[in-house]
């Protein structure tokens, strides 16, 4: 498939999405949220990738948020599908998809830009970085799933705050409160993004697509069951027996 707004780039095991349309400062047009539900449903069922990696392209931002320009005259109706279709075709497909997802967050990651790094399975980011979601500065709130995933990352209060404020998080406050897992230079984020790549593209793919599914269940009254279910089915499948065997032997597994 071919991209207008993205690049993507496979190798060992690991596969690279970077969102390019610097000039926009990488902003979610209707046709980059297209592209990007492709190339992660692309990614999905590419059985050489085991883990994927977001990021945007530049040194100024990951995303700047959703696009401005293209919205700016909408009615009620359209923000309605704005969001509701972005939501189902992008953010909660991320969130639920059957492999990893990192996202590499390289400057602004703003508004919808937030909102996608939120729907990833976990960020790091460079020093570089700013976070927030400044929706209601326009008249707005987050309608990519913001006032759902970052209270659950950061609290209620916190996530309160930070959207009536629209207040941006710079990339050392944003570890301390958990929006982020680490910081490190820009220079070193695609090469730290792609080490722990590595070590998940390691561990048994069957195992992890079910602590994804399961872990997404944390905030619901079957997360529970679903572990024990989850747990269960994974000692019929063929990674397990690798796994164990492996262990056993003295060597390292081969998933
Ligand atoms: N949409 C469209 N275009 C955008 C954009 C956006 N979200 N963010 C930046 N751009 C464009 C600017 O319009 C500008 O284009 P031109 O050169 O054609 O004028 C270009 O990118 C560079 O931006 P700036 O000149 O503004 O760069 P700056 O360094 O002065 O400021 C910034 C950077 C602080 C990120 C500023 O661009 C900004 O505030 N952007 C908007 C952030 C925002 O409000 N995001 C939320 C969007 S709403 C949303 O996401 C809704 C939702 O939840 C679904």
């Amino acid at each position: 498939m071919t991209y207008n707004n993205l690049e993507i780039s496979t190798e060992d095991k690991i596969g690279l999405i970077t969102i390019n349309r610097p000039k926009a400062l990488n902003a979610l047009n209707k046709e980059t949220i297209e592209e990007l539900s492709n190339a992660f449903g692309e990614l999905e069922s590419n059985e050489d990738i085991r883990v994927i990696i977001l990021t945007g392209s530049g040194e100024k931002a990951f995303v700047a948020g959703a696009d401005i320009k293209e919205f700016k005259d909408f009615d009620g109706k359209q923000g309605q599908q704005l969001a509701q279709v972005g939501q189902t075709i992008l953010f909660n497909k991320i969130e639920n998809l059957k492999k990893p997802v990192i996202a590499a967050v390289n400057g602004y990651a703003l508004g919808g830009g937030l909102e996608l790094a939120m729907s990833c399975h976990f960020r790091i980011a460079s020093d570089n970085a700013l976070l927030g979601l400044p929706e209601v500065t326009l008249g707005l709130i987050p309608g990519y799933g913001g006032t759902q995933r970052l209270p659950k990352l950061i609290g209620k209060g916190r996530a309160m705050q930070a959207i009536m404020t629209a207040e941006m998080f710079k990339a050392e406050k944003a570890e301390q409160i958990g929006l982020v897992n680490e910081v490190v230079a820009l220079e070193e984020l695609l090469p730290r993004a792609k080490k722990i790549a590595s070590k998940i593209a390691f561990n048994s793919p069957v195992a992890i697509s079910k602590a994804i599914e399961v872990i997404n269940l944390s905030d619901s009254d079957k997360g529970f069951e679903a572990e024990i279910n989850a747990f269960g089915e994974l000692f019929d499948a063929e990674d397990f027996k690798e796994g164990t065997t492996a262990f056993l032997d003295k060597r390292k597994p081969n998933f």
